[in-house]
């Protein structure tokens, strides 16, 4: 591994198992995406989400276009999508030829606001693509409700929550299908990697269909309507089969990190950790901190003095209506929010020290930034 920073902002963890897959699907011959990894992956995986099927795919973008795309959402539609997400969620709409709609956001969860969702809902709507960002569930109940009421399909952007739950259930069985993403920063990883979960077994032969070029299951080289080659390998897969055998047990490792966090920063005045709604299960994808009172700038500054002292931090997604590309969006929460917020690092390999010396670091560069930004208020009062 090349040389980064003391505390990079995330790292894979994998172990001795996920090498004796992958050298096991090496010596198989079995390097595309035939291979026995894919399906018992896609079966792990269903079963971890509490879902019936599981259909993996090349990346969470691919997951979330491919569940858009076998919803026939299109040119002419409009999906709704949170502001505050990573662009993926909205170039995947672009990517059907449909617009998305930016909403605003809650404050707590930092997730798609219902009653913002209702108020943006015109003849063309099609879907609602609620994110559970950093790994904080969505309020599925409220905007299902919303669905129903008005003939929409609801796809959870799951790609950063593996393993969070609203009450006992799940994310990525609240909506009529949920997309996970494995990049190497996310809370199992297969490298690159996407899945899409539901309880529907047509949608789940719809999908499996589509990502292999909509070939048809009984005539070779038949293609009744176009597709797409969006299939895992099966070396992808032996990664995320090593990854299932320890999910449960990186998911209790994200809450002992945050609980570390909460030790050290949860009592500091002028900022907040991550707040977790009541009845919810957060994953933790990302430690997020939000700094009151404080500019963009000084957050960045904050930023840059950190990672000279050896810590990695990532500031929070810019709004995306912010993009040249996408139309302007009335989300004043998404906004301010977005200017405030820093993710920490947060992976498994963390110790209790490491997080207690990341706290210091951070906690010494607020109050000299603070200290900074006082004596230049008094100085030009
Ligand atoms: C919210 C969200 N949606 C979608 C994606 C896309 O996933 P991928 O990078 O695997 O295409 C990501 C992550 O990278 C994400 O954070």
């Amino acid at each position: 591994m090349s040389d980064g920073p003391e505390f990079p902002i995330s790292r894979p963890s994998l172990g001795s198992l996920e090498l004796a897959y992958v050298f096991e699907a090496v010596t198989s011959g079995w390097i595309s995406s035939l291979g026995s990894f894919v399906t018992r992956f896609e079966d792990e995986f269903a079963a971890f989400c509490g879902t019936d099927h599981a259909v993996s795919v090349s990346n969470g973008t691919a997951a979330l276009h491919l569940a858009l795309h076998a919803h026939d959402i299109g040119p002419g539609d409009e999906v709704i999508v949170p502001d505050l997400s990573f662009i993926a969620t909205a170039n995947a709409v672009l990517m059907t030829g449909a617009t998305p709609v930016c909403a605003d956001i809650e404050p707590g969860s930092l997730c798609l606001d219902p009653s913002a969702t209702a108020s943006l809902i015109t003849q063309r709507t099609r879907a609602i693509v609620p994110v559970h960002l950093y790994g904080h569930p969505a309020a599925m109940a409220a905007i299902n409700r919303i669905a129903d009421d008005h003939g929409l399909v609801v796809i959870e952007d799951a790609a950063e929550a593996h393993g969070a739950a609203i009450g006992a259930r799940r994310v990525g069985g609240w909506g009529a299908c949920g997309a996970f993403s494995f990049y190497a920063n996310k809370c199992l990883t297969t490298g690159e990697g996407g899945m899409i979960t539901t309880n529907d077994a047509d949608l789940a032969d719809r999908l499996r269909h589509l990502r292999d070029h909509a070939m048809s299951p009984d005539r070779r080289y038949w293609h009744d309507v176009p597709g797409f080659n969006y299939r895992m390998t099966n070396l992808q897969a032996a990664i995320g089969c090593g990854q299932m055998a320890r999910a449960e047990a990186m998911l209790v490792e994200r809450h002992r990190i945050f609980a570390a966090y909460q030790r050290h920063l949860g009592k500091r005045a002028g900022l907040s950790l991550n707040r977790c709604a009541p009845g919810v299960s957060h994953a933790y994808w990302m430690i997020c901190v939000e700094f009151e009172g404080l500019e963009a700038s000084d957050r960045d500054a904050i930023a840059k003095r950190m990672l000279a002292r050896g810590v990695d931090t990532r500031p929070y997604f810019f709004p995306m209506s912010e993009m040249p590309f996408l139309p302007d969006a009335a989300t004043p929460v998404a906004h301010a929010i977005s200017k405030r917020g820093l993710n920490l690092p947060t992976y498994t390999e963390l110790g209790d020290k490491d997080i207690a010396r990341i706290c210091a670091i951070l906690t010494e560069e607020l109050a000299a930034t603070r200290k900074a930004s006082q004596s230049l208020s008094t100085a030009s009062a």
